[in-house]
Parts: structure tokens; sequence; C-alpha cells
């Protein structure tokens, strides 16, 4: 097959080329001549893009008491590569009591034969327990390399300081890394019985239970606890200004840190979460935005744009964590509230709206933090991330022209409701092919899609920017 006319574009640069593909990889890229009986797949026009890598996600995740996510592998990857996403990083987690091989295991049963993305896992820990030091060694071997900690969500996941030290002692012995969710869940819990105490029970005191001032000291607090380990570390779904600007003086001085936003902090803000008394359907969109950490100010978005063109933050998954509307207002007060919300599909348009076509990312920045360096932190670099011969040939034909407003009804989730309805979108996923089989046409998934691959992870690369 050929692909033709169009601009590649990934993290080195943007240049008109045209893109061989030969079975499931890339075989050339240049100045390309057709060959008699070849495919030929126009591109003009459009930019052509490494597939998308989705390092944060939450598919097919039990949150206790009978509560599933909307999505499974099957719904969340067809979202993911309708939106241009070809390999998606989805958090296995590991339950209280049971081993993380355990966790593991039950993941690659949830994903194999339903996901139709390339798929790999981080492993969230619900907790630390000794054992677990040499269990990262076993998770190593079986290719998962990137482990999360919660300072938050205290009572059910929240790890302490120590922990945390032996955790990121253990992750430094093998070259892994520790992605962090960074709130101090014990200030939060004192601040949410609080308002709970005031019969305050709307989403809108769920920004208030969680300022950004907690995301800081966490993260400031892990940042000293991983210098003395040495450890690579990274910023889940970083969601505020001050945080950014404490990631950029902590890289700066030489911590072996990177940072992952997430689209929400950079095109939403807090005011999704109304006003105080809301009820009915006003209080159910404001639950439709609850999400840990919370949506910031609108003034945070230009330092999150900023740190993000600049290479503070260096990649963007969506923590896609989707529940209906019937799940969100089963709760019966902001802290019950199922946290989380869908994104999956919208990834690379949100991007490229907002950060390329506005002038804040230049079109290598978006390929970068879209695709080239969570394949690189994750290892999964030179196969994903990028257009190259000996690359696999995941590439995303992104037509700039379309306009369009983004409407539920129009993305291919398995829930209800978008945070982002009504926001204007420049451009749209046209075609994506997944290891060179044509996955999506004319911006549709098409109906016999072929089964993605577990991606075993090497070492992340710390020296992404
Ligand atoms: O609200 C969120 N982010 N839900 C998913 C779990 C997490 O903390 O990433
Ligand atoms: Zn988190
Ligand atoms: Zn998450």
């Amino acid at each position: 097959m050929l692909l033709r006319g169009g601009t590649v574009t990934t993290a080195a640069g943007s240049s008109r080329a045209d893109v061989r593909v030969d079975g499931e990889q890339v075989v050339e890229v240049g100045e390309l001549t057709p060959r008699p009986g070849e495919d030929v797949v126009d591109a003009t026009g459009c930019l052509v893009l490494p597939g998308g890598i989705e390092s944060h996600c939450h598919l097919d995740l039990e949150c206790g008491l009978g509560l599933v996510t909307a999505d499974d592998f099957a719904t969340g990857t067809r979202a993911a590569l309708a939106g241009g996403t070809t390999t998606v990083i989805d958090f296995a987690t590991q339950f209280h009591g049971e081993t993380l091989a355990r966790g593991l295991e039950r993941w690659h049963e949830k994903a194999a034969g339903k996901a139709v993305t390339d798929y790999a896992f981080h492993l969230a820990m619900t907790q630390w327990q000794p054992s677990f030091a040499a269990e990262l060694a076993d998770m190593v071997e079986a290719g998962v390399t990137s482990f999360k900690l919660y300072l938050a969500y205290r009572h059910s996941m929240m790890v302490e300081d120590d922990e945390v030290l032996a955790a990121l002692q253990a992750s430094a012995a093998l070259g892994t890394t520790i992605g962090f969710h960074c709130e101090n869940g014990r200030v939060i819990d004192a601040l949410v019985q609080a308002e709970l105490a005031d019969r305050h029970t709307g989403a809108y005191y769920h920004p208030r239970t969680r300022p950004a001032e907690l995301e800081r000291e966490a993260l400031v607090r892990l940042g000293v606890i991983a210098d003395l380990a040495d450890a690579n570390h990274y910023i889940v779904h970083l969601s505020a200004a001050q945080s950014a600007r404490e990631v950029r003086t902590a890289r700066a001085r030489g911590s072996r840190l990177v940072a992952e936003t997430c689209p929400q902090y950079l095109v939403l803000d807090e005011s999704a979460y109304g006003v105080p008394g809301a009820t009915g359907d006003a209080e159910l969109a404001a639950r439709t935005a609850v999400m840990s950490p919370p949506l910031r100010p609108a003034a945070d978005q230009d330092t999150l744009w900023a740190a993000l063109a600049d290479g503070t933050i260096q990649f963007v998954g969506t923590d896609h964590c989707s529940f209906t509307l019937e799940q969100k207002a089963a709760a019966d007060a902001f802290n019950t509230v199922p946290n989380g919300a869908p994104g999956i599909e919208l990834r690379l348009a949100l991007l490229y709206t907002y950060g390329v076509a506005a002038g804040r990312l230049t079109p290598a920045r978006f390929a970068a933090v879209t695709s080239e360096n969570a394949a690189r932190y994750f290892g999964l670099y030179p196969r994903k991330g990028t257009i190259a011969p000996g690359s696999d040939a995941d590439l995303v034909v992104y037509d700039p022209a379309p306009r369009w407003t983004v409407r539920h009804e129009d993305l291919h989730d398995g829930t209800d409701h978008t945070p982002y309805a009504g926001l204007a979108i420049q451009g749209k996923v046209r075609d994506v092919f997944l290891r060179g089989a044509h996955v999506v046409r004319a911006g549709e998934p098409v109906a016999d899609l072929p089964r993605g691959q577990f991606l075993r992870c090497g070492l992340p690369d710390p020296t992404i920017s």
C-alpha cells in the first residue's frame, strides 16, 4: 500500500512524503512512485501521523459495589481507533490482597479477543506490600515496566510515604517507573467530611475539597522521596498550573521526573461544576465532571499549554474512565459519584484544534505529545510512535479542513454523554491503519476489525522532553 501526497508529521518534523507499507510495517518514506498493482491511498492536504498512543485509560474497571466502567476493551478501543489512537496502555489493577500477577492476568482476560487497538499495561497497585518488591521483577518479565500508586483515595488505595519510598527503591533497582496520582488524600478526606457535615452534597463541592494546592503538595513530597531513591517517576493526569511550575523546577534540578496531562485540563474548566444547590439535570451535568483531580480555573490552561509546548509536560493521556449518566446519578453525594469521564476518542482532535490550529503546539510537538514520547517512555519505540522503515504501519490520516461540533451521538464509546459536547473542532481523523490494516475509512471504523496485539513494554527512556 502506498499512502501518497500527505504531510508526514512525526516528533522529528513535518514534510511532504509518501509512505510505503508492506504487510504490517512501514518500508519506505520519501518521494515514491506507485508500483503496478499497489493500493494507493491519497492523503493530499492531510497530515500523516504516527498512530496515537493513549497513555492513560481505565477500561472494564470494577470500582466496587458492582460498579464497572461503561467501556470495556471492545467499545473503548473501537472509540480510540476512530479517534486516531492505535495503541492503548490501560491500567491493569491489583486489588487488595491480590498479587500483581493476578491483577495482570485478569486484565489479559479482559483485553484478549476484544481489543481492536494494540495494547499494553501499566500495573496500578491499590496498596503496597513488601512482597511486591520482588513481584515488580516478574512484571518486567511479563512486559509491564510502569506502575501506579495513589497518594489520594484514603481508606481505599492511598499509600503512605514510607511505602512510596519502598516502592520507588524497588522500581529504581529495576529501572522501571511509577506514575503517581498526586493529591493529598488525608487533607481531602478532612475537607470532604467538613462539607458533608454542612450538608453540602452537590457536585459543586467536589473541586472545593480537592484544591490545586493539594496536588502541588503531593507532587513536591513525592519529588523529595523519589530524589532520595534516584527513581524514575511520573505524574499522571497533572491538572494545575502550580503543579506544572513545580515539575519544571524539579526537572531543572535533575529529578528523574516526567509528566502527563489530559485534554480535560487543557480545554475544560471548573465552571462545569455549576452553582451551589443545583438539582435535577443541572446537578447531573455537574456530576459528569466529577473526576480526580477536578477541573481547574480556566486561567490555568495557558500555563499547561506552555508546559506541554516547552517540554515540561511530555505526553497527553485522557484518563478515559467512563460511566453512564445513570451511574453518575445513582450516588447520594459528590464524594460517592463514580470518578472519571470519557475522552479516548477526542484526544487527537482536541489537541489539534486547541493546540496546533490555535498556534500553541507545532505539528511536530503534536506528534510528540500524542505518540512518540509515550512510546519512548513506555518502552515501545521505535516499533510504535514514529513513521520510519521498520516501524509498525500504525498511521493516521488527519484532514485539517472539516469543522464540526462535538456531539455524543457521533462518537463510538459505550457511554451516553461527553464532557466535550458543544466544543468546536477543526479537522478530523479520516483514515487509520493498524499494522497495515485499513481499520478506519472516512472517519468510521470498518465492520470486521482485526484484533489488537498485546505489546510487551521495554524499560522507560527518562530522557524524553
Ligand atoms: O477521576 C478519575 N481520574 N478516575 C480514574 C481513576 C484515577 O485516579 O485515575
Ligand atoms: Zn489517578
Ligand atoms: Zn486514571
